[in-house]
């Protein structure tokens, strides 16, 4: 008579059995957990490693306020950008010129109307000179000048 595993005779040790769809489940939960495991550490290692210098690339251009391309900047709380710049009028009017590329993953930043630069992605905030107010980004992007000269605004730096 053949022995069933799972009913071992008194006195003897007890094997452990591990039926088919046991192992089966176990595998794919073994599996799944590497796999996020490594999802979460390339997410966390893409974050860190991935974070630009705060200083962005130079630029020198000039846009002329009085066209229709770029009156919007003679209004408060407006925005624009100009080859990788976003350049805004605050709230007390004066014009502000960063680099609009995130410093936390490269999503473009946006302006909030008076004073500050949200980037849409994650949350980060970056104040008028560039600085992070509020992360995940670490690092702050480049504030260009902004010189106004009649209608013509020069940004630089
Ligand atoms: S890209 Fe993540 S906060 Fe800007």
């Amino acid at each position: 008579m053949e022995e069933n595993p799972k009913t071992q005779p008194e006195g003897k040790p007890q094997k452990k059995t591990v039926d088919r769809r046991d192992f089966i489940q176990k595998s794919l939960l073994i599996a799944g957990g590497a796999i996020g495991a490594s999802w979460l550490l390339e997410a966390c290692s893409k974050s860190s490693s991935s974070t630009p210098a705060a200083s962005g690339p130079s630029v020198n251009f000039t846009i002329d306020l009085s066209t229709s391309q770029y009156s919007s900047l003679n209004t408060k709380g407006n925005y624009l950008y100009v080859s990788n710049t976003i350049v805004a009028r605050d709230s007390s009017g004066n014009f502000v010129a960063l680099y609009d590329v995130c410093t936390h993953a490269g999503c473009t930043i946006s302006f909030n109307g008076t004073n500050q630069f949200p980037c849409p992605c994650h949350g980060s905030i970056f104040d008028e000179n560039g600085n992070v107010v509020q992360g995940p980004a670490t690092s702050g992007v480049k504030k260009y000048t902004c010189t106004l000269n009649g209608t013509k605004l020069t940004v630089s730096g």
